[in-house]
């Protein structure tokens, strides 16, 4: 980690301010105890006002300022988003749009992954950077670019077509394996050369899937390409780590970051509570068990939240007093060692000037700065747990892959999703108190009591085996409908779903039953099920619930297989699935809700985090010294409604 214990950080944008404002930022970051601070993130139009005229004298002024407070520096290369010379230079950075439009500037981020012009301007920029401040004793972090791929990942302009094409030559070789591995028998399809392939613009109607599939995955590999670039240039001049900040979100899906985790020195991800979604906090826990998962376990950084409200969701909610701490220890008990926002001061101008930020526009006689002070104290009191790991014996295979192709454009149901699936899988074993890795199909899988594979719908043979393999040794195994259909070309696996596990899991769809939204039906267990059905029999599994009314009435909709020495149950509806999780990870404790229980664990010390994102007092049996207060625990902590501890536990 850059900087020892957990810390705290923020983006901040000396750009939108004066120096006397500079100054008054330093001495309130220190305190506020802040101890990294990321600047230089748009930087580009300030160090480069017009074509090759350099002026480094505020950044080189603002890092010294920082410096002299005891802050380390997180440096932004300054990339992310080119000044408005660049585009009205080279009109052909611009991103075009799948409908064949160019994206104008304006906004940010407007270049094209692809543009050799962009790049070469770009690291000439990076290399300047790097010589300026590679060994500046505050640099603690290299921050490339910014959210790459944030709004730009896909782009159908010529060079992004070249580009693509190139890939697909080193992914194939021969343009007949290409049209086998596309279908293109399908629709008078096929591709003659390899000059004839475009990016998949719009078209008339339902375009091909696999193509599609391909373009993400060229999409995500191009950026990571760029992302790469900066990166050898930075370590060439500089010693000091390297990343860039993730987006593992539920509104963003077009990296792949199993592909871009080996390449970062350390993980870092953004992450703003969703309230579109049902349960905003249920996924930050998901997203930060998914972020631990690309740290391969290890401690990552928090590298955005926000303080309060966002400025673009339709309704931007604020935070309660307490949230954001809850929010913030969320994120450190599931592996982060870094708690960092955007941004320090709320801007007054541009277009998040209503985002919320660590220092609001009324100052510091405020709710929200008392409680970014509490943070910070929270923080340095907790600082010990920095390093451990988190502790879990139950893993939830996710793959960016899936995403993409279980999503296409004509498929079964638009009302099944990948996400919806996973959540509910990750949710339920949250509410009953199981913390999940979240790993890779492919992961090594020997030290789980469970694996849990919601809604997998593309695999390749290799990672199917390891999951069969994992169960024929004594694994147990859950699976969701919707998994297991086509391979990693997106061609159906054929002999009946879910092709890839029928024999782990013992049965045999003939055929899908969607439901339509609202639409409900009951299972012989009492639950009901929506959204999906299937006409389903069992080879060797045997019958844990039936569908009872529906489309498939009187036919299995969850089942249960011997199957060497493991366990595999698959469920083939929308349903509660306590029951069977409770099973499945032989889960002896009550539910715990909304309670947030995790450990971590290291260097024989082991710590109890329990956040209690409910109303009521709730009581968790331990003993030891609740570091968050100081207090000792004598056997039964109780944590009041809305509160946290952080428990470094005695005899464990
Ligand atoms: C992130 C971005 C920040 C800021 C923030 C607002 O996507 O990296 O620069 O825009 O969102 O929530
Ligand atoms: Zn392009």
């Amino acid at each position: 980690m850059p900087v020892p214990g957990v810390s705290l950080g923020c983006d901040y944008n000396p750009e939108q301010w004066s120096p006397d404002v500079w100054r008054e930022d330093a001495a309130l970051m220190r305190r506020a105890g802040v101890d990294l601070v990321a600047v230089n993130i748009f930087g580009w139009s300030n160090l480069e006002p017009s074509p090759g005229e350099y002026r480094f004298d505020d950044l080189d002024e603002v890092i010294e300022l920082l410096h002299a407070h005891g802050i380390k520096i997180n440096l932004g290369t300054g990339t992310s988003s080119p000044p408005p010379w660049l585009s009205s230079r080279y009109p052909e950075t611009l991103p075009v749009a799948a409908d064949g439009t160019a994206r104008f500037p304006g906004g940010r981020q407007a270049w094209c992954p692809s543009s050799t012009v962009f790049r070469d301007r770009a690291l000439d920029l990076v290399g300047r950077v790097a010589r300026r401040y590679g060994n500046h004793p505050a640099l603690a972090l290299w921050h490339v670019s910014n959210e790459l791929g944030c709004h730009n990942a896909l782009c159908y302009c010529e060079a992004s077509t070249d580009a693509f094409r190139s890939w697909l030559r080193a992914r194939y070789r021969k343009i007949e394996t290409l049209n086998e591995a596309w279908g293109t028998s399908f629709w008078s399809q096929r591709y003659s050369d390899w000059s004839e392939i475009q990016t998949p613009r719009l078209a008339l109607s339902l375009r091909n899937p696999a193509q599609l599939v391909d373009f993400q995955r060229f999409s995500s590999d191009e950026l990571l390409g760029y992302y790469r670039a900066e990166a050898d240039l930075l370590r060439k001049h500089s010693t000091v780590p390297v990343t860039t900040n993730f987006m593992v979100t539920a509104h963003i899906r077009n990296l792949d970051y199993w592909s871009w985790a080996p390449e970062m020195d350390v993980i870092a991800n953004d992450h703003y509570l969703d309230h579109r979604l049902g349960d905003p906090v249920a996924e930050l826990s998901f997203a930060a068990d998914l972020t631990r998962g690309l740290a391969g376990g290890r401690p990552w950084m928090l590298m955005e939240q926000a303080a309060g409200a966002v400025n673009w969701q339709p309704h931007n909610v604020t935070k309660a007093p307490g949230e954001m701490i809850r929010n913030s220890l969320t994120h450190v008990a599931r592996g982060a060692d870094s708690v960092c926002f955007f941004q320090w001061r709320a801007s007054a101008q541009g277009a998040e000037k209503f985002h919320s930020a660590l220092l609001p526009h009324a100052g510091t006689d405020t709710v929200a700065w008392r409680e970014v002070l509490k943070l910070s104290e929270t923080l340095d009191r907790i600082g010990e747990v920095a390093g451990t790991e988190v502790e879990s014996d139950v893993a939830l295979l996710f793959s960016w892959e899936s995403w993409w192709s279980s999503e296409g454009e004509a498929r079964p149901s638009q009302a099944v999703t990948y996400l919806d699936q996973v959540h509910s899988a990750h949710g339920t074993l949250r509410e009953l108190g199981v913390t999940t890795d979240v790993v890779a199909p492919g992961a090594d899988l020997s030290r789980y009591k469970l694996v849990v594979v919601p809604g997998l719908y593309m695999i390749s043979d290799t990672d199917a085996q390891a999951i069969t393999d994992y169960v024929s040794g004594g694994g147990r195994l859950v699976v969701t409908y919707f998994s297991g259909i086509v391979d990693e070309r997106d061609r159906i696996r054929l002999g009946g779903y879910p092709g890839a596990f029928r024999d782990v899991l013992g049965v045999l769809a003939e055929e899908f039953g969607p439901l339509l939204p609202g639409a409900e039906v009951a299972l012989s267990n009492g639950a009901t099920g929506t959204l999906w059905t299937e006409r389903l029999r069992t080879t060797t599994a045997s019958v844990v619930a039936t569908f009872q009314d529906g489309p498939m009435a009187g036919i299995p909709a969850i089942t249960r297989n011997q199957h060497g020495a493991g366990t595999a149950w698959y469920v083939a509806t929308k349903t509660d699935m306590s029951e069977i999780l409770r099973e499945a990870a032989d889960v002896v404790s009550d539910k715990s809700g909304k309670t947030e229980i995790v450990r971590r664990r290291g260097d024989g010390r082991s710590y109890l985090f329990v956040i209690n994102h409910g109303t009521e007092p709730v009581d968790h049996p331990t003993r030891g010294c609740d570091l968050v207060t100081g207090e000792r625990v004598d056997g039964v902590l109780t944590v009041q409604g809305g509160g946290v501890a952080v428990v470094r536990e005695e005899d464990s």
